[in-house]
């Protein structure tokens, strides 16, 4: 008989919803919440309420998409963490009652794992081990990946992760969240003329707190002389902030494959989708040698369909969890 999950991912600010049959993607719905832009970052209280909204729609349409009934799901997978904890709470609510009423088991996600596992959802699948970079608006780790479920994490940023970079830099540069895709698109069309100094942390820590106070001291200054700065330099200023980041997280990624001799690379989450760092991935990795595995776009930000590989590898080991299980805000991989 088929294996069949139902996903559920709420653990932000994107409402997603994914179906599964025998390890294939038969469906991957998600919802982006836009009143996010209002503020300028996200807004827990208000995610979560968009959370409610959306999460009956995204799962209809992601069942329909998939062409079954949910009679004949086998279980349902949920990210239980880590994320907003309000957030998260609507998604593993539903999951539960979801489940309760098919009489079906629940498999828990933990959401970075997802984000690596994200690449068993097509071709080329990346052989064991190898080493993932995962980058995204809340986490920037380097993780060993021995096994679908067995991971260990290598190194982490110490303060801000790089998507928050990407973020928190937009704001200062007046754009609309989440800044990273419009940095990537304005960085495209200018030169890493400005140059902003790499922080110096442990041999695989990340640190990007520093970077943004260099960038706001930085466009103080520049403003003072000239009130038009950002205008008039705004692409320049990008693919400058974006050098930058990119730099540093290719930098450490070397180090770590250098350390553990894996020479299979993978990058994953939010900022994966980042162009300058999927090209300078690729051109790494011709000149080391590394065979290295890029995600669709679709597979890149928060989405459901990571959420239902990983909830298929665990229904196999048979690892549920029963009705008593609740959020968590932090877990490590
Ligand atoms: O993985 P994700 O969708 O959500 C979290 O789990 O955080 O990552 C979102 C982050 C945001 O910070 C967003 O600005 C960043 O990914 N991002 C990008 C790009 N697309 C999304 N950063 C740089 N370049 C991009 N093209
Ligand atoms: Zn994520």
């Amino acid at each position: 008989m088929s294996i069949i999950i139902l996903a559920i991912e709420s653990s932000c600010d994107d409402t997603s919803a994914a179906v599964i049959k025998d390890g294939v993607i038969l469906s991957n719905c998600v919802a982006n919440q836009e009143i996010h832009k209002l503020y300028g970052g996200v807004v827990p209280e208000a995610a979560s309420r968009a959370h409610q909204i959306n999460i009956v729609p995204v799962v209809d349409t992601a069942i329909q998409q998939a062409g079954i009934n949910k009679e004949d799901l086998s279980a349902v997978a949920f990210t239980r963490g880590p994320g907003l904890i309000g957030s998260l709470l609507v998604g593993v609510s539903f999951a539960k009652s979801f489940a309760m009423s098919l009489n079906i088991p629940m498999v828990e996600v933990n959401h970075m794992q997802a984000h690596i596992l994200a690449h068993f959802a097509e071709d080329p699948k990346p052989p064991f081990p190898f080493l993932c970079l995962t980058v995204s608006g809340g986490h920037t780790q380097i993780v060993k990946v021995t096994n679908h479920l067995e991971m260990e994490l290598l190194g982490s940023t110490i303060d801000d992760a790089a998507g928050e970079a990407f973020d928190k830099t937009g704001k200062l540069l007046g754009l609309d969240y989440p800044a990273g895709p419009l940095i990537d698109k304005y960085a495209q069309l200018g030169k890493p003329v400005f140059e902003f100094t790499e922080p110096k942390v442990g041999e695989l820590e990340f640190s990007f707190s520093g970077l943004k106070t260099a960038i706001l001291y930085f466009l103080r200054k520049k403003i003072k002389e000239n009130p038009n700065f950002i205008e008039e330099n705004l692409n320049d200023i990008c693919a400058s902030v974006q050098y930058r980041i990119v730099s540093i997280l290719l930098k450490k990624f070397k180090v770590a494959a250098d350390k553990t001799e894996i020479k299979h690379l993978a990058i994953a989450g939010g900022v994966s989708a980042n162009s300058a760092l999927r090209n300078g991935l690729e051109e790494m990795g011709k000149e080391m040698g590394w065979e290295t595995y890029i995600p669709r776009f679709e597979y890149c930000t928060d989405n459901a369909a990571m959420i239902a590989v990983t909830g298929y590898f665990k229904y196999l080991k048979k690892e549920f969890v029963g009705q008593d299980v609740v959020p968590v805000a932090r877990w490590n991989v």
